[in-house]
């Protein structure tokens, strides 16, 4: 079988400001240790627009090639890979450790997902679950690993502890989270800024199965609330995507020995942070940052879905087609969308 030449491949413009398509030349071999394949679908994460709009904290590569999630399938291996072969649905990882210890970020300091065709080092790929599409395979490295790192902090089992779990907007992390709560019968609570996207969440969860919501715009003291949905005891597990701003509020809301996981900024990164020391200790609180996952975590995520069938279809907003990438990465930013957005190539 003759293998591809070349790749369609977008990589952010010299002004840092938007992404622009182009043709690469593929290597025309490959090292023994690598894999070629064919990118599918991508789902983009609010990291792949702040970098277009100055409102990313952490150094990405001028004119790399965007994006972390994707769905994939094996076209070629190496001739000394042996845990894949062609065919195979496949996603690269999120994290990469290079051989000096320094962890890179696929996506934004090393080269993403955002072409038909790429070269892969065997032990970046994970397999996916073979019930899931490429779109929906594309929702797990980044939005779905944060998720499950968040719930089930450093320890996967003790994912089986939280029995209540709140989740901060109604953005890809958050929704993902959401049906992983409801995969292992955990009470989710979701806020949000529209009643329109809370009313619509209800559908993910099963007859018997209760999604509780809160608008935050109209009730900007939610964790009051958030206490009275769990008759004052507070949530086990609080998915932090807003950042600084919340902090007040996540305490709040948070049981005795609850788990804040800090993963996002939307709230911007103010110059003074808040200090929470006290709060950590009166509620013997687990704060930890989140940074994805590790390629265990994400095979750990993987196999839960494989077990429990959960479907991701439900929370895909909308699809774009590869040549309209830039809209999509503008939709994304409009904060229009409930859940996630994907590229289908
Ligand atoms: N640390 C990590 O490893 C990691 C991994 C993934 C993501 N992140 C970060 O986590 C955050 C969420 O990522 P995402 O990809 O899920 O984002 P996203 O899909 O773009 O989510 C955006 C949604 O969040 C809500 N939101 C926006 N600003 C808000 C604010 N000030 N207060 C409350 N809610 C707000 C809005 O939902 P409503 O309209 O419903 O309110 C908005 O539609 C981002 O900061 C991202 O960079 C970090």
């Amino acid at each position: 079988m003759s293998l591809p030449t070349s790749a369609r491949v977008y990589r952010r413009t010299e002004d840092g400001k938007d992404i622009e398509l182009s043709t690469e030349d593929l290597p025309k071999e490959l090292t023994p240790t690598q894999v070629l394949i064919r990118i599918h679908a991508v789902s983009l994460n609010f990291r792949d627009v702040a970098m277009l709009n100055d409102r990313y904290p952490v150094p990405a590569d001028h004119r790399g090639i965007p994006c972390s999630d994707a769905g994939a399938t094996v076209v070629a291996v190496g001739s000394s890979v042996k845990d894949f072969v062609a065919g195979d649905h496949v996603s690269p990882t999120f994290r990469w450790t290079t051989e000096d210890g320094v962890m890179r970020a696929l996506g934004g300091d090393f080269d993403g997902v955002l072409r038909d065709y790429a070269v892969f080092e065997s032990d970046a790929l994970v397999k996916n679950p073979e019930y899931l599409t490429p779109e929906e395979a594309s929702l797990i490295p980044c939005a779905g690993v944060t998720a499950w790192t968040s719930l089930a902090q450093d320890d996967w089992k003790k994912a089986d502890k939280v029995k209540t779990a709140l989740m901060e907007g109604t953005g890809g992390v958050s929704l993902f989270a959401l049906l992983i709560c409801l995969a292992k019968n955990i009470t989710p609570i979701i806020t949000s800024s529209s009643d329109d996207k809370l009313a619509g969440l209800q559908k993910l969860a099963d007859a018997d199965q209760k999604v509780l919501a809160i608008n935050y715009r109209k009730t900007p003291d939610w964790a009051e609330e958030a206490l009275k949905l769990t008759n004052g005891q507070g949530v086990d597990a609080l998915v932090n995507s807003v950042g600084a701003s919340s902090m007040d509020q996540n305490f709040k809301a948070l049981k005795k020995f609850g788990t804040i996981s800090l993963v996002g900024f939307l709230g911007g990164t103010p110059e003074k942070m808040p200090d929470v020391t006290m709060q950590i200790l009166t509620k013997s609180a687990h704060v930890q940052g989140i940074a994805v996952g590790t390629k265990e975590d994400h095979q750990d995520l993987c196999k839960l879905l494989g077990e429990k069938k959960v479907k991701l279809s439900p929370i895909i907003d909308k699809v774009f087609d590869f040549e309209k990438s830039s809209e999509a990465f503008k939709y994304l930013y409009s904060g229009a969308h409930v859940g996630k957005v994907v590229i289908k190539i």
